[in-house]
């Protein structure tokens, strides 16, 4: 039998029938949940009918008639002998939908939720021409810095040493961003043909990274995974060298992984001897002032923890960096010579400088302002919707009462609001129909134009 579902797992993914539906009704709905979300993987068994109609306290004529009507509607196959699998939904090219507006913006009045951007942090300007003026004095032949000038590298190091991780500019790369970043470091530790751990679900752009560099994402569902089970179980299951994780505030999700999960899983990291990718790209979203866990590290763990100043300072900058062991950090800048040999030297003098001054606090009271804003209004007009608050980074991940996100979003579309589908958040592309990921990083007008738009498409879809 091929990729058997454990009867425990489908049991407690499946729930308690629904008394308002006809309890065939109830499986079949909650089977195309399930698979619009990922959680059913394609080519997956089912468990037996019978040990299924046991384990839900239905009658086995029940859960027949369930699965055929799954099976009509697409999302079960019954093969002769074989039982029944899950079917491959329609891969939706939405998962390779642009999430940054940098590759097709929006245009005239409409509202761009598709991504989380944040402004250019209060300074830059005067910051800008101090570093035009530095940089002019170092117009020297050449103007390689493949590893980053030495003033970016420390002032990365006194990040790391504020967090309470002695760190050695030998330690640190600059790199284009975070994305490259995570790009480099999958290169250095996995290659071709090689499997990377993915959470699922998880932030596109970096996924992506993983199918060019030739290896294969292994998504792992960590939606519900508060304490690091799901990921310690994939990393100890797995051959994978290496997984790539968002521990601080997580995107899409929002979650901030506390210290037991992150003993769990470097304790599996350890043991499998898997190099961890640490995004850490919203650290700094940590606007709720909450004590932070440190750094995602530990003796005997290789790990890559890549930094970005996308979200505390500007994207623009396309400025980020990887701290990793010495050898790591060798492999790495190997690498590079394949890609970009180096961040720009203005852009790298602007961060030192940036980077030594402490970040406005306005800056992180108008997001705490823009989140409570718009749960509140999402709260009052969409009251089947799960919403759960989030102490840090920049987005609130929706749950839908139905797999609607793709109608939803095809209509709010037509109403000038541009906002990403679940699906763009599942590493295979076609998980999570019944979720929506809302940034509240726009302007207040703003979000709450959105959440008017998603009350009246919701009316007409939900
Ligand atoms: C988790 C995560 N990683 C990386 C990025 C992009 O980082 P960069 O602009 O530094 O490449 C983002 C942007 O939203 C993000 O949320």
């Amino acid at each position: 039998m091929q990729n058997p579902v454990s009867l425990d797992h489908l049991v407690r993914q499946l729930g308690v029938p629904a008394s308002r539906m006809p309890a065939y009704v109830w499986l079949a709905d909650r089977l195309n949940l399930l698979v619009a979300e990922g959680r059913l993987t394609p080519g997956a068994t089912l468990p037996a009918e019978r040990a299924m109609a046991t384990a839900l306290g239905l009658s086995r004529t029940t859960v027949v008639r369930g699965l055929a009507l799954a099976e009509a509607q697409g999302i079960v196959a019954a093969r002769r002998g074989a039982g029944r699998t899950v079917r491959s939904p329609r891969r939706r090219s939405s998962a390779f939908e642009p999430l940054e507006p940098g590759l097709g913006g929006p245009e005239g009045d409409q509202l761009d939720l598709r991504s989380s951007q944040m402004p250019p942090v209060d300074g830059i300007g005067e910051a800008m021409r101090h570093a035009t003026e530095s940089t002019l004095a170092r117009l020297t032949p050449g103007g390689y810095h493949t590893a980053g000038i030495p003033e970016l590298r420390e002032a990365i190091c006194a990040h790391y040493a504020s967090r309470g991780l002695p760190t050695t500019p030998d330690q640190v790369l600059v790199t284009t961003g975070a994305v490259n970043g995570v790009h480099l470091a999958v290169r250095a530790l996995a290659g071709p043909g090689r499997r990377v751990v993915v959470e699922n679900p998880c932030y596109p752009n970096t996924v992506r990274t993983i199918a060019f560099a030739g290896s294969r994402s292994s998504p792992v569902d960590t939606e519900d995974d508060d304490a690091g089970h799901a990921m310690a179980h994939a990393l100890t299951n797995s051959d994978a060298p290496c997984a790539l994780l968002i521990p601080e505030f997580q995107n899409p999700t929002g979650r901030l992984m506390g210290e037991q999960a992150r003993s769990r899983v470097l304790r599996a990291a350890r043991r499998r001897g898997v190099a961890l990718v640490v995004d850490e790209t919203l650290v700094a979203t940590n606007w709720r002032e909450l004590e932070m866990p440190s750094p995602l590290t530990a003796r005997g763990v290789t790990t890559v923890l890549v930094g970005s100043m996308s979200k505390s300072h500007w994207a623009g900058l396309r400025i980020g960096w990887v701290r990793a062991p010495r050898r790591v950090v060798d492999l790495i800048s190997h690498q590079r010579l394949g890609a970009d040999l180096g961040a720009p030297l203005h852009a790298q003098v602007l961060a030192a400088d940036l980077l030594a001054r402490p970040l406005p606090h306005q800056r992180w009271k108008r997001v705490a302002d823009n989140h409570d804003l718009l749960l509140r209004e999402l709260r009052t007009r969409l009251r089947t919707w799960r919403i759960d608050p989030v102490d840090g980074g920049l987005n609130l991940w929706c749950r839908l009462p139905a797999p609607k996100s793709e109608q939803l979003v095809r209509a709010a579309g037509s109403r000038g609001l541009l906002l990403a589908t679940g699906h763009v958040f599942s590493p295979g592309g076609h998980g999570w129909g019944a979720r929506l990921r809302l940034p509240f990083t726009a302007h207040s007008d703003d979000l709450v134009r959105a959440a008017g738009i998603l009350a009246e498409v919701a009316g007409e879809h939900l």
